[in-house]
């Protein structure tokens, strides 16, 4: 009796976005930072799920969701080496690495409570900035404080 099922593969998705190459720890804040339960169609997430090229990986597929530059954006801070891929009637009609931009505009809250985006209606700016570690951070535009990317807080 050694007919058990030893692989099930989760369902491709006929419409919407898959996230893949996703550094494992990072699965869930990327799902959160997108909103993702709130959604009402379906959602699967993977992790701690086998990869050649990062050992573990996390994977993220969404049904009938593309997403905007800023959301985009949002990924790549989170997941700085993610895929993004769109499947169109089940076939992938675009697949790129996401890349981070040089600046990011109005999505990230700068730690400074002094800063002048924390105190007036003054949409925040940061440079991308890599430091001596080869490290990414984010510089803000206005005081020129330095944020970590664990230290991130989505607006
Ligand atoms: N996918 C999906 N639904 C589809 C088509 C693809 O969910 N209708 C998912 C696959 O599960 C895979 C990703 O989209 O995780 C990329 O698809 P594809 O390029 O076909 O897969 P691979 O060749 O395995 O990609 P890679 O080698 O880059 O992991
Ligand atoms: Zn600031």
């Amino acid at each position: 009796m050694n007919n058990k099922r030893t692989e099930l593969q989760v369902s491709a998705i006929k419409n919407g976005t898959v996230i893949d190459h996703i550094a494992s720890e990072n699965t869930f804040r990327v799902f959160q930072i997108l909103n993702l339960e709130h959604i009402k169609e379906q959602v699967y997430l993977g992790t701690n799920l086998e990869s050649k090229k990062l050992g573990k990986k996390g994977i993220i597929k969404i049904s009938g969701k593309f997403f905007d530059p800023e959301e985009i954006n949002k990924i790549a801070l989170v997941a700085p080496h993610a895929t993004l891929i769109e499947i169109k009637d089940y076939e992938v009609t675009k697949k790129e690495k996401i890349n981070l931009p040089e600046s990011i505009d109005k999505i990230v809250k700068c730690m400074n409570p002094k800063c002048v985006t924390n105190n007036q209606d003054v949409p925040t700016k940061f440079k991308l900035i890599t430091d001596h570690h080869g490290k990414t951070k984010l510089s803000c535009h206005y005081c020129e404080k330095t944020m970590a990317q664990e230290d991130i807080w989505f607006l």
